[in-house]
């Protein structure tokens, strides 16, 4: 052995040597990048191309100095670039010019259905860290919405795998224009917060590859530049060096040509993040968020421990190449983009972006008329709740950002209705943010919270309710997930009081999940907002009020209670998981490819609100679809048009949804599956024709015993709806 390893050093060290003595000064920029990534490679020493695998900082990993490849800068988070961190721990720095815009948050991007509106986000926040220095931006997050408790749905889009990735792709495809690598997360099924870093998910092939997959495969198929191993196991084996998911299916099936990155403190062993697909890893020994290491930067797994392994032939040195090159690739994609802008930062236009997507995703869950709000309408609003004063953009984990400005809901309710129309009572309180901390407020400052409240509430014309999750941990927060379906801090006491003493009231609640709402039937109106960032008042004052007509749908059900959900029906070993607190909790995916409308709509268990469910202040109508064939083969192609009109007084946005329903398989199917939705504008009387073209592999299911995509001969539908549960039209076809 001690041959070998004189024999390998001596190797290495000579062609360190001669690497030096031809190295020029610069590399050579004037070939396409696959030449010049093969020209910096042949001028690196050893120690460089392992160097390139590490942070060398909380959210920068190293270039190569002596050839002139600088630094690569990382940053979170999907929503907005965060406010610079120190070099090596995660408290802030305390920059005063990093403040930006705070984008809705992605479970709202998602509730636009309207891929334009992720276009314009990915294009906005790519501008916006080409002027913070940042390569990388950590998102979007696509993990599926599984359970109402996870406390990182609201970074996600939602509980349907063709939702989330045609929403993901424009985001990815335009901040990639820009220069900037996306870095699509988490892969694979992280789909809780609870014991989130340890706990090994065992899950069905088809589920899998139907429901936990598809997102990120869209994002491949459209070359994302980057790619963030989660935190969690699958097969037994770290996501972030796991040789299933990375190297087997993102890499041999898919054919992913960029970079994988460790989520923070996600890489746990050297031989494996060596042989199994790791290329960058990042925050070894922390724990992503507030635990610092003590340990150098040189003691990550593919730092000392991969250069001594490697010397010593224990691991191959090819592997040092394979991610040198894939790292490389992300350097002449970004960092060494010689064709990227520099930028711009809280710009109008930046603003004006975060106010369409905010506009686009707020969803009218129930309205009896009494919405839109027309101003002078009523002598005396009163706005109850926290979140309509409350930064909702601080908090929450990684995605915590620092607004150069924040329009509140009360203020710019304030501004429409006119402040002498409009009093605030908080109406209770949550605490401040602390990371896996909960702050209790104490009853008797609750109770007199609530009692004010109402008691202002009996003198008002109309409440306009805005409660709901904040960022707090056990909240809409990463680290935790939630404890309960409930709204928290008392606020279903509270609506139900002002209820009591006033009827005339709209909730309007800002979350990133449902909830459970036990007084829906007794309140006129229901309004789902999101954790909208910078522009949130403003959009919602413009909505509430009409001046927006508001075109969102929801991008995940809204159980009636949680033991509706799949995921809670089917005992802990399905959620959170088994030996939970031990080192090696494990949990198994029983709801299968059931999950969210899938799961409500073959179980018949209604929910509240279905996935897709949002209504207007116009309403539309739907006529008879043409079809151009009633049967198609493998390849062939179904065309459908279905005018739809504008059945109202006012324009509006529809979102015409198409599901497949495959009426007998030789195994269990959802009875609908969305493949296709359009967004479309219809003024007043005026009648659209929304077009669909349904393919041979909008039929298919995974087959595990063939591994592979198969439609089986027989009768299907398609059912174009205004949500899953709001079939409008129903268009049988045969497969042959
Ligand atoms: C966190 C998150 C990840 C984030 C990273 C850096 O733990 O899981 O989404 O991008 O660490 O903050």
């Amino acid at each position: 052995m001690k041959i070998r390893l004189l024999a390998s050093v001596a190797i290495l060290t000579a062609t360190s040597a001669v690497a030096l003595a031809q190295t020029p000064v610069y590399l050579d920029n004037s070939k396409p990048v696959e030449q010049r990534i093969e020209d910096a490679l042949s001028r690196m020493t050893f120690a460089e191309k392992v160097g390139l695998c590490t942070g060398q900082a909380k959210f920068s990993s190293r270039g190569v100095p002596r050839l002139g490849i600088p630094d690569l800068w990382m940053d979170d988070g999907p929503h907005g670039v965060r406010a610079e961190v120190n070099w090596s721990n995660w408290k802030y720095a305390g920059w005063t010019n990093d403040s930006i815009t705070a984008f809705p948050a992605l479970s709202a991007l998602a509730a636009t259905w309207n891929p334009e509106m992720s276009a314009l986000y990915g294009k906005a926040l790519g501008e916006e860290a080409l002027y913070r220095g940042k390569d990388v931006m950590l998102g979007p997050g696509v993990n599926i919405y599984r359970t109402p408790l996870n406390g990182r749905n609201f970074e996600y889009m939602g509980e349907d795998p063709y939702l989330a990735g045609e929403m993901a792709v424009p985001y990815i495809v335009e901040m990639q224009r820009c220069g900037v690598s996306p870095c699509i997360k988490h892969f694979a099924l992280n789909n809780q917060e609870t014991r989130r870093q340890f706990i090994n998910v065992i899950v069905s092939d088809r589920a899998l590859y139907e429901i936990y997959l598809p997102a990120f495969k869209k994002a491949v198929d459209a070359g994302v530049w980057s790619v963030m191993g989660s935190y969690n196991k699958a097969y037994n084996e770290w996501c972030c060096h796991n040789k299933r998911l990375l190297c087997d299916i993102l890499r041999g099936e898919w054919g992913f040509d960029g970079c994988v990155i460790s989520d923070w403190g996600g890489t746990h062993e050297t031989y494996q993040a060596a042989m199994n697909g790791l290329d960058i890893e990042m925050g070894t020994h922390t724990d992503g968020m507030v635990k610092e290491s003590t340990e150098p930067f040189d003691a990550f797994y593919l730092a000392y421990p991969y250069r001594k392994a490697v010397l010593e032939g224990q691991i191959p040195d090819s592997t040092v190449e394979a991610k040198a090159r894939n790292i490389m690739r992300l350097f002449y994609r970004t960092a060494m983009n010689r064709n990227r802008g520099f930028g711009s930062i809280a710009s109008e236009e930046h603003y004006a972006a975060a106010k369409q997507i905010a506009d686009e995703s707020i969803v009218i869950l129930k309205n009896n008329g009494i919405l839109p709000i027309a101003p002078g309408k009523y002598g005396k609003i009163l706005v109850v709740g926290e979140n309509a004063t409350k930064d909702l953009t601080a908090g929450g984990g990684s995605s915590e950002l620092k607004p150069k400005d924040m329009y509140t809901p009360l203020d710019e309710i304030r501004k429409i209705y006119g402040s002498d129309v409009v009093d605030y009572a908080k109406g209770y309180m949550s605490g401040r943010y602390e990371y896996h901390v909960e702050h209790k407020i104490p009853q008797e400052i609750q109770d007199s919270l609530r009692r004010q409240a109402v008691d202002m509430a009996r003198q008002a014309d109309i409440v306009i309710y805005i409660g709901g999750l904040n960022k707090n941990s056990f909240q809409d927060c990463e680290g935790d997930d939630r404890y309960s379906y409930d709204l928290p801090f008392g606020q279903n006491r509270l609506i139900e009081e002002i209820i009591a003493v006033n009827p005339n009231i709209v909730i309007a609640n800002v979350t990133g999940n449902g909830y459970a709402m036990p007084w829906a039937d007794k309140v006129p109106a229901i309004v789902q907002s999101w954790y909208l960032g910078t522009m949130i008042g403003r959009s919602m004052a413009d909505v509430l009020s009409g001046r927006v007509n508001p075109s969102g749908k929801m991008p995940f059900s809204v159980p009636y209670k949680l033991e509706d959900c799949g995921a809670h029906q089917l005992g802990e070993r399905s959620y959170p998981g088994l030996d939970i607190e031990s080192d090696n909790p494990y949990q198994e995916y029983l709801d299968d490819i059931l999950v969210g409308y899938r799961w409500y709509d073959t179980k018949k268990i209604p929910a509240r609100y279905a996935f897709g469910h949002g209504l207007s202040y116009t309403t539309f109508a739907y006529g008879k679809p043409t079809v151009s064939s009633k049967s198609m083969t493998d390849g062939e192609t179904i065309e459908i048009v279905v005018p739809v009109t504008n059945s109202g007084k006012i324009a509006g946005k529809e979102i015409v949804q198409l599901y497949i329903s495959d009426e007998k398989a030789s195994v269990l199917r959802p009875v609908k599956e969305l493949k296709g939705f359009r967004k479309v504008m219809i003024e007043p009387g005026q009648t659209v024709d929304v077009a669909f073209t349904v393919k041979s592999d909008d039929l298919k299911f995974f087959d595990e015993k063939s591994h592979s995509w198969v439609a089986e001969p027989g009768k299907f539908k398609a059912l174009i709806g205004a949500s899953s549960t709001d079939i409008r039209q129903t268009v049988p076809f045969n497969y042959e």
